[in-house]
């Protein structure tokens, strides 16, 4: 018992001593703040010590209010050489001028210090020496970067696109994306084994796939700031892959948002994902169609999934339905699609053309660099435009894409510029209609590195089953 006071005993002193520590500290801190105002008066016209419902005499460390992410004083110590008093200390509290306020010039306008314009993805604030201060990001979409593109012999062109405009490029990198790196096992799944004569292969010099399945291929989505490559990737080219199987009984446009928001084990929804499991979700669970699940871009936390609204329960043979109706109230199809296994190709061009022009897309994975966003035409390969940059100027992030035929171009001196034909998931306005295309041959961006193929799980019955509403494909 005595044991326990004892303890109970140290234990206060402890707290007590911890107290202590912490108003000391605050004094500590005060005395070497960092002057509040020496960069400028951030929100001048803000109301501080007015709301706070007054100001202290002489020096009170309680005298605060919140500001910013920091905290400003209104009481008379504030007012020393270093500064931390609120911005509307002076006004308020001495009713006089605050020392500080300078005036910036923009386009023929006077603004005040602390007023605040966006330039591309960078805050500027008008500053105490009159001169804006702006933030220093790299952007998504930088002028010199198009220019610089456009103007050297790099085999494609850029342009400016508005829904990337005033984003940072980190931001692009973490919206607009969305695939993890396979892990290692995944890595090391067995590449199936073609038998094919690299040189009797009879492969054409251009192919597409939407000229061999008319009406099967599918338009190109748009994930909008939903790092969910991932999961429009895996849908887009089960979709194809069910279209042609089923010779067009079938042709689902699958819906990436049922993978999204229900696909969650491992996943990150619109924070990045991965295609095994995606993979694994397609085959075992399966997916309804985009019409009947349509995609909800987050408005304001990207990682939010959004509830699962799809169910199914097996009904035999590996089948599954649907247990609740599409959250699209106006569509009753809520038929849900399989896969089977997914199937790994090996990085041999040929190959995994051949597996192209024999069974349709194959997803693909790549590496996404800052000159891929303004992409408009022709074929891309990594430039070095951004190499004399600082490193913030030149970053890459990991995403998945739909390859669906390939083609060829001649130089001036008849040499050949291969290319692969794929599907984006920026919507129909980037790029090529949606689509782009990637020099081939030369694993570019490591786009023949991890390439994966599947079937659809189709039998003769779905075929007449499905065949009654084949038409409610949406134009
Ligand atoms: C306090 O503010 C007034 C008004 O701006 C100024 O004249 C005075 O010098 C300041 N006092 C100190 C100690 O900085
Ligand atoms: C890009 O487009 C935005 C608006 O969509 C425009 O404000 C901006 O000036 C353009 N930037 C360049 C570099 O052309």
């Amino acid at each position: 018992m005595k044991l326990l006071l004892l303890a109970v005993a140290v234990l206060l002193l402890v707290v007590e001593q911890g107290t202590a520590d912490r108003i000391l500290s605050r004094r500590t801190k005060r005395e070497l703040a960092s002057p509040l105002h020496m960069g400028g008066i951030r929100d001048p016209f803000g109301s501080y010590c007015q709301r706070r419902g007054g100001c202290c005499p002489g020096r009170d460390d309680l005298c605060t209010v919140p500001y910013l992410d920091t905290i400003c004083y209104c009481d008379l110590f504030c007012n020393r050489t270093v500064s931390d008093c609120c911005p509307d200390f002076w006004g308020h509290c001495l009713g006089v001028a605050p020392p500080f306020i300078g005036t910036c010039e923009r386009n023929g306008h006077r603004f005040f210090t602390g007023q605040t314009y966006k330039e591309n993805c960078n805050l500027c604030t008008c500053g105490t020496t009159g001169r804006w201060e702006c933030e220093q990001y790299a952007c998504l979409i930088e002028s010199d970067m198009i220019h610089a593109v456009n103007r050297g012999n790099y085999g494609w062109r850029a342009a400016n696109y508005s829904q990337f405009y005033g984003m940072t490029l980190d931001e692009g990198i973490r919206y607009r994306l969305g695939t993890q790196r396979p892990s290692r096992t995944i890595m090391n799944m067995n590449e199936i084994q073609m038998n094919m004569d690299p040189q009797d292969d009879h492969l054409p010099l251009h192919f597409s796939a939407a000229e061999k399945w008319p009406g099967k291929i599918h338009e190109p989505l748009d994930q909008g700031n939903c790092a969910a490559s991932w999961a429009f990737s895996t849908a887009a080219v089960a979709s194809d892959r069910i279209s042609i199987q089923s010779m067009g009984h079938m042709t689902p446009q699958l819906s990436p948002q049922n993978l999204i928001s229900c696909d969650t084990r491992n996943q990150g929804g619109c924070a990045g994902g991965r295609v095994d499991g995606a993979w694994w979700y397609l085959r075992r669970r399966g997916v309804v169609t985009e019409d009947c699940y349509p995609f909800l871009p987050p408005q304001q936390t990207p990682a939010d999934v959004g509830r699962c609204m799809m169910q199914s329960r097996s009904i035999g043979r590996g089948k599954r339905q649907a247990t609740q109706r599409c959250p699209n109230t106006h569509n009753y199809h809520n038929d849900i699609y399989q896969s089977t296994p997914p199937y790994r190709l090996s990085s041999n061009e040929k190959e995994i053309m051949k597996e192209i022009m024999d069974n349709g897309p194959v997803q693909a994975i790549m590496e996404v660099h800052e000159d891929f966003f303004v992409y408009k035409s022709g074929i891309y390969k990594h430039t070095d435009v951004s190499f004399t940059k600082p490193p913030q100027y030149r970053k890459h992030g990991t995403h998945s894409v739909r390859i669906i035929g390939w083609g060829e171009e001649r130089n001036f001196d008849g040499s050949p510029r291969k290319f692969w034909i794929a599907a984006n998931s920026w919507g129909k306005n980037w790029g090529e209609n949606g689509f782009f295309r990637i020099a081939r041959g030369d694993n570019e961006c490591e786009i023949e590195r991890f390439v994966i193929g599947v079937w659809g799980r189709v039998t003769m019955e779905d075929m007449h089953n499905h065949h009654h509403h084949h038409h409610r494909r949406r134009k």
